[in-house]
């Protein structure tokens, strides 16, 4: 019984270790079954989210995200998608948005990074 009781705490420091600070365990959004495009589901999540601090004008880091390829740039080939997911080093910076909605960029990229 013991030696039981003490695999399962092996097994759970194994398993609490292998956790990343990237998704929180609690959070477990509802699949997306529609598909997603930038005009109708990513730029409002930017706009709302990010365009006061990356905007077409003087954006911090460089980075401006005000266009539909600016968008798909940075989430495919640069750093959008993990730091969006990023819950220590969140953008935006003041926190982490709710998995609902990051989970609409990670469909966006699943589908392709269409634009309509
Ligand atoms: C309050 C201002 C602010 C908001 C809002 C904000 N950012 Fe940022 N962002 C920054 C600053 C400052 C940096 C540079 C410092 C850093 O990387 O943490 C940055 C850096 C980044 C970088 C890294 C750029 C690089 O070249 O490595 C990405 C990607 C990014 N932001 C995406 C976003 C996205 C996507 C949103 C919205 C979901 C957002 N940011 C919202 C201020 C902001």
């Amino acid at each position: 019984m013991k030696k039981h009781l003490y695999a399962l705490l092996v097994i759970g420091l194994i398993m609490s270790s292998c956790t990343t600070a990237e998704i929180p365990l609690e959070e477990d959004p509802d699949p997306i079954l529609t598909t997603i495009t930038y005009t109708a589901d990513v730029k409002p999540v930017i706009d709302n989210n990010c365009v006061t601090c990356h905007g077409a004008v003087n954006p911090n880091a460089g980075l401006s995200l005000t266009t539909y390829l600016q968008v798909k740039n940075a989430a495919e080939n640069g750093n959008l998608i993990a730091r969006m997911n990023n819950a220590l080093n969140p953008m935006p910076p003041a926190g982490i948005l709710p998995a609902q909605t990051r989970a609409i960029i990670d469909k966006w990229r699943d589908d392709g990074f269409l634009e309509n």
